[in-house]
C-alpha cells in the first residue's frame, strides 16, 4: 500500500440508544485490542480521542504502564502495540498529529454497521489506497451506537458495513476493527 494508513477510536458526536448525541465513556479494552490490530497490519498509527481529561489521563495511565512501567518488561508484545497509540483531545488533533507524523494530509474513512447509499467496498478501499501518493488515511471507528450524521459528513469516504451470513447485526468495535483491517490488509 502506498497511502499510510492509521486509525482512530472516537467517543464524541456519538448517538445513543434513543439516537440522542453524546459522549460515550472509555472502554480499556478498546485500546489494547484496537491497537494490538493496528500493529498488526502494519498501521502507522493508532488514536484515540476523548474530550474528558480525566478519561485521557486513564488513557495514559494504561498506555504508560505498558510503555514505559512494569508492563514494558512484563510482556514487550503489548509494549510493541500500546507504543503506537497517541491520546487526543478530538478528532482535530488527530488529524494535526497524523498529517505531521505521515507526512501527507489525511483522508478520512468512516465505518458504521449500517448499510446506505454512497458506501465504498473493501476492494475499492484498498485499489484507493494503492494508487494514491498523495494522502495519509483514517480510518473512524465510532462507539455507543455510532456516529451522527453530523461526524460521519466529515468523512471524504464511507466504507460499506462488515457482514456476516445471519442477520445478527451487533460487533464490538473491536471486532470490526479487525475485520475491517484484515478486508483491507489481510495477506
Ligand atoms: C457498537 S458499534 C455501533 C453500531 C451502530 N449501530 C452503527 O451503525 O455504527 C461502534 C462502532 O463499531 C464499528 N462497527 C460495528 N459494527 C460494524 C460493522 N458491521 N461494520 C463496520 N463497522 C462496524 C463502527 O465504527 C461503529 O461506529
Amino acid at each position: 500500500m502506498k497511502a499510510p494508513f492509521a486509525v482512530c477510536l472516537l467517543h464524541e458526536g456519538m448517538l445513543n440508544k434513543n439516537g440522542k448525541d453524546v459522549t460515550t465513556s472509555l472502554t480499556l479494552i478498546d485500546l489494547h485490542d484496537i491497537s494490538r490490530s493496528a500493529k498488526t497490519y502494519g498501521l502507522i498509527q493508532s488514536y484515540v480521542a476523548h474530550p474528558a481529561i480525566l478519561l485521557r489521563r486513564l488513557a495514559g495511565m494504561l498506555t504508560n504502564h505498558w510503555q514505559y512501567g512494569y508492563g514494558s518488561t512484563y510482556n514487550p508484545d503489548r509494549k510493541a502495540a500500546l507504543d503506537n497509540l497517541t491520546v487526543c483531545e478530538n478528532l482535530e488533533q488527530i488529524l494535526n498529529d497524523l498529517k505531521v507524523k505521515s507526512g501527507k494530509p489525511p483522508k478520512l474513512i468512516a465505518t458504521s454497521a449500517k448499510e446506505g447509499a454512497g458506501r465504498i467496498t473493501f476492494a475499492e478501499c484498498k485499489t484507493i489506497l494503492q494508487e494514491d501518493q498523495e494522502n495519509s488515511y483514517l480510518l473512524m471507528l465510532g462507539t455507543g451506537w455510532g456516529m451522527t450524521d453530523q461526524l460521519l459528513e466529515k468523512a471524504d469516504y464511507f466504507l460499506e458495513p462488515v457482514r456476516g451470513p445471519t442477520p445478527y447485526n451487533h460487533l464490538s468495535v473491536r471486532s470490526a476493527c479487525a475485520i475491517i483491517l484484515d478486508r483491507i490488509f489481510g495477506k
